[in-house]
């Protein structure tokens, strides 16, 4: 699907991917994981630059989670070193498209040479008007609920009475971040192992059977379209029902 055959007046506002596969992609060329993992990050680039073309206004990437660090020091160290060399790579990339770089999940969790790379672009893009672009790190939905939590039963000014859905959002991560509209996840698992939790309430969802490291632009734009043929009633009726 190309771009050209897209619907732009009604792109998602927000999607979510769960980048999914790059292990098996790897196995099954004889490679190791960090191939993957580096096949992973130039498809991450094409679908960013993707999205900004399609004038999507959040993309938000699951790139490591609270779980991730049960797997070998090897490759958590390897993911640390890809994900740091990309930021710093990639930001005249993300200069020119006035992509602003944001970060969800536990960063005070985070190497603090990481921790440096992350507040460096986010400072340095946080005028950009383009994409935001969400790097998920060390993140998980539950965790993202509890940090919540706590700064919410902290916050001296703030009396729990007064809590509502709404005003819950800003002790999130990116209290602006927008419900995510839709959620694709590569790699043929079909579940959401803790994206995005609060989030995801009335999110749609597309999964495909292809792992990260071959998923396309054209697929992107195929899950986007599929999704703008959904019909999206949020627990009420379908819009023009003439029933009452
Ligand atoms: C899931 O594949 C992918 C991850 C745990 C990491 C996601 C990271 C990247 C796509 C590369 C880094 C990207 C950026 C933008 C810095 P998996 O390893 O769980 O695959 P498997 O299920 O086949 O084992």
């Amino acid at each position: 699907m190309q771009l050209s055959n897209l619907n732009l007046a009604t792109v998602p506002t927000h999607v979510g991917i769960i980048m999914d596969g790059n292990g098996r992609w790897a196995q099954q060329r004889k490679l190791p994981r960090s191939s993957g993992h580096k096949a992973g990050m130039n498809t991450a680039r094409e679908i960013i630059k993707a999205a900004g073309k399609a004038h999507i206004k959040y993309l938000t990437l699951y790139t490591f989670s609270t779980e991730n660090w049960k797997r070998s020091e090897q490759e958590v160290n390897f993911l640390m070193f890809l994900l740091k060399n990309n930021l710093r790579k990639e930001f005249e990339r993300y200069k020119a498209d006035r992509v602003r770089v944001l970060f969800s999940g536990d960063i005070n969790g985070l190497p603090k040479d990481v921790q440096k790379e992350i507040y460096d672009v986010q400072n340095a893009s946080k005028d950009f008007d383009g994409l935001n672009l969400i790097f998920a790190i060390n993140y998980g939905g539950r965790d993202e609920i509890i940090r919540a939590i706590k700064k919410l039963t902290s916050d001296k000014d703030f009396s729990s009475e007064k809590l509502t859905s709404e005003n819950f959002s800003s002790f999130l991560d990116i209290p602006e971040m927008p419900d995510a509209d839709l959620i694709i996840r590569t790699g043929g698992e079909k579940r959401l192992s803790n994206f995005l939790m609060w989030h995801s309430a009335y999110s749609e969802f597309e999964f495909s059977d292809i792992l990260w490291p071959d998923y396309t632009p054209d697929e992107f734009y195929k899950s986007i379209a599929s999704y703008q043929n959904k019909d999206r009633r949020f627990g009420g009726y379908t819009t023009g029902n003439n029933d009452e």
